[in-house]
């Protein structure tokens, strides 16, 4: 009960994540009373599920796990992993508060990656969204569901860099791009850390760093990368969540410059702390410290005593569902391998995030008042409206929006299958109403007939079942791509190409001479070539969502016009990846038809569908684009014009390229963009301000301040644009 008699002695500004209950000081003196044994139970993280039958009562009627107890009641428990129920969140927390010596309180986390009871659609599709207010709702609303599942921490977002489709967690990203990512890592984070709730939750940053390039998309495979892309694009989401105030980071699971990210210094102390600023608890990923150790895994150490001690020295401050800390730490540090003082820096920054989080003066979760912060009807149209944003549409020579009054012969998979609909790492799918294509279409009175009519893999299609849904039909609305859980994490693809069972529904469908409609249901980008000479119209629905059914109903119908645009790009084929627009330059530029530059002798070089590309059902045009340097900043300008029949929305891009550098720069970066709303015939001029010191980059470990000559385009897409210039003196 150590720190409920000192908060009474040290008086609280206020609740709330700024709100500190205790002082540096205070920490420090709480620090200098721990044992070692109760040091360590800080830095360990266990599995809330527990692992014994053996089970106690909690006071409530639960059963609780009774050698967990124990452990809490010993402070040998820092953190729990999985969201427990606020009943047995509560009776874990009475034991680690009132029962145990010094009354530390737990913190519990759980992947609450793109929602808890509402799912948003995945975090690639809000990405497309493009728009930093609907990505830091997005985080408030993981705040306030949060609690209710009996947990104060989320393992989100997900801030990797994702250039290759073939790895599955890309689902979980913002995509390829470090300006979108950045700007999502620090929206999300607001969000996910909002004080505006019953009970703040921490954010986490991760995997640190470098993840998304698993070599070959593989995951948990190698990472090579240059110091300079590290620092130029898979650094800056980090950094932008540290200053948006993440508490946590989660270092990654594979190894940086030979070293796994779990015990490598140089990333986890002199950048993400040294460089980066970042003052919070880093917690491993899963069971990834002692993976470190054995030889059949990384092999950098030889056992757990000596792993706990290169993690501890590292920087590492929590051990995820491993038991290197928790069985050999203490003894590590008693044999000298890592100093007490060390392992005093970790539990410093546990116990710091713990008061920054409130817990000491607010360990329990007050269920009435988490339900009282909670409006199901007001998080599912958030979810709606966000999957109707996120979607994009890749394709359309008019047969979308579908015509009201039209008959629709609605077909394939996963249009009528929620756990398809919310994609991965939805553990749970509990708003009031769940609609899945099937129920969105019937609720915007769409005169439909759903038939399956063919599955995602294997098995054959019934093309009689397509032909007569057809033939009483004016149009063919068919659903492809990938089932809800064939992204996420350790689902990589050797071939992004839609299975043989896809491609014969495609020509069964075209075969009936009728309108085709494609609806894309997916966790990544896809190779499409087939469907996108085939359908009239493709619309990228990603998985969209506890309330996606209703929001592609909305795209779909036209009550929406779509505006998503690519954070990712479309690859013809899977040999292409990893693809990404701001590719470094080649000496050997491509040209079409051109013998000796760089290309693919069977295939296209460049993307299907490019970053930055969405339609909608409007026309935008574009004119008088200029660019200026004025003072410290860059000025884009350009006129838009609505020129189409409906209103809609633009979003406007800013690219450039500077000419010659100390390295090789890429051939266009993203430097910023601008939603803009314009009724038919509107126009408007779009002004993009960029500081000139965004435009510097790394050399290895040298920052170079940007000058010379640049291009530049204020563009649609990553590839087009009226070609404009600038310098920097
Ligand atoms: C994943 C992390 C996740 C953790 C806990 C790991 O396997 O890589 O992203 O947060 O499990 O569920």
């Amino acid at each position: 009960m150590y720190c409920r008699k000192l908060i009474t002695a040290v008086s609280i500004a206020a609740a709330g994540l700024s709100a500190a209950a205790l002082t540096d000081v205070e920490i420090d003196e709480l620090l200098s009373r721990m044992t070692l044994v109760e040091k360590v139970g800080q830095m360990v993280q266990v599995s809330s599920g527990g692992k014994s039958a053996a089970e106690a009562e909690d006071g409530s009627g639960r059963k609780i796990d009774a050698v967990l107890a124990g452990q809490i009641r010993n402070g040998e428990i820092g953190s729990l992993l999985g969201a427990c129920g606020v009943k047995n969140f509560n009776a874990f927390q009475k034991i680690a508060v009132e029962e145990s010596r010094l009354g530390i309180p737990l913190m519990v986390g759980h992947d609450m990656i793109h929602g808890v009871f509402t799912q948003l659609p995945i975090p690639l599709a809000l990405s497309c969204a493009w728009d930093e207010e609907l990505w830091c709702k997005g985080g408030e609303l993981i705040a306030r569901e949060t609690p209710l599942k009996g947990a104060n921490w989320t393992f989100t977002p997900m801030v990797d860099i994702s250039r290759d489709p073939r790895w599955g967690r890309i689902a979980e990203s913002a995509g390829q791009d470090a300006l979108v990512a950045s700007r999502m890592s620090a929206a999300l984070v607001r969000g996910i850390q909002t004080k505006d709730v019953a009970h703040p939750i921490a954010a986490c940053l991760k995997h640190f760093v470098g993840y998304g390039a698993a070599m070959s998309g593989r995951d948990y495979n190698e990472v090579e990368m240059s110091e300079s892309t590290l620092r130029n694009v898979y650094l800056p989401p980090f950094a932008a969540g540290i200053d948006a105030g993440a508490l946590t980071v989660m270092p990654a699971f594979h190894t940086f410059n030979g070293v796994p990210c779990s015990v490598n210094k140089w990333l986890l102390s002199d950048i993400l702390r040294g460089e980066l600023g970042f003052k919070g608890m880093t917690i491993s990923d899963y069971n990834a410290v002692g993976e470190c150790a054995w030889p059949d895994h990384h092999g950098v150490a030889d056992g757990d005593e000596s792993v706990s001690a290169m993690a501890v020295a590292a920087g590492m401050d929590q051990d995820m569902m491993g038991e290197s800390y928790m069985k050999t730490l203490a003894s590590a540090v008693k044999k000298g391998l890592v100093s007490e003082k060390a392992v005093d820096g970790c539990v410093r920054n546990i116990l710091r995030v713990k008061n920054a989080l409130g817990l000491i003066e607010k360990p329990y979760i007050d269920e009435a008042a988490a339900k009282a912060g909670v409006d199901w009807k007001a998080d599912a149209a958030l979810a709606r409206e966000a999957a109707a944003r996120s979607a994009v549409l890749l394709k359309n020579n008019g047969a979308l929006p579908l015509k009201p009054g039209l008959k629709v012969a609605l077909v394939g998979p996963g249009a009528d299958d929620l756990w398809h609909t919310v994609g991965c790492w939805a553990t749970w799918a509990e708003n009031t109403s769940n609609p899945t294509l099937v129920d969105g279409l019937k609720a915007d009175g769409v005169d439909f007939k759903y038939v399956k009519a063919y599955g995602f893999r294997g098995g054959k299609v019934d093309v009689a079942a397509i032909q007569s849904a057809a033939a009483n039909a004016d149009v063919v609305v068919a659903c492809f791509g990938e089932q809800g859980r064939e992204a996420g994490e350790n689902n990589s693809r050797m071939d992004l190409s839609l299975p043989k069972v896809q491609l014969d529904a495609i020509d069964a469908i075209k075969a009936t001479g009728k309108p085709f409609v494609a609806v894309l249901m997916n966790g990544r980008p896809l190779a499409i070539p087939e469907l996108a000479e085939a359908a009239d119209a493709i619309l990228e629905a990603w998985n969209p969502g506890t309330s996606g059914g209703w929001g592609i109903a909305d795209v779909l119908t036209g009550r929406i016009n779509p505006s998503g645009r690519l954070t990712t790009e479309f690859p013809y084929a899977t040999g292409q990846c990893p693809l990404y627009y701001n590719k470094t330059r080649t000496g050997r530029p491509h040209k079409d038809g051109e013998r000796w530059t760089t290309r693919y002798i069977d295939g296209p070089y460049g993307a299907l569908y490019p970053f930055g590309y969405g339609l909608t059902y409007t026309t935008f045009e574009y004119s008088d684009e200029k660019v200026v340097v004025d003072g410290d900043k860059l000025v884009f300008t350009a006129k838009i014009r609505n020129t189409g029949l409906r209103e809609g929305v633009e979003t406007v891009q800013a690219y450039t390229r500077q000419l010659v550098a100390v390295e090789s720069r890429p051939v266009r970066e993203l430097r910023g963009w601008k939603r803009v709303a314009l009724a038919p015939g509107e126009e408007s001029v779009v002004a993009i301000e960029v500081p000139l010191a965004n435009l510097d980059y790394w050399a290895a470990s040298r920052k170079v301040a940007a000058s010379g000559e640049f291009e530049a385009w204020i563009a649609p897409d990553s590839t087009k644009g009226k070609k404009l210039g600038f310098s920097i003196r």
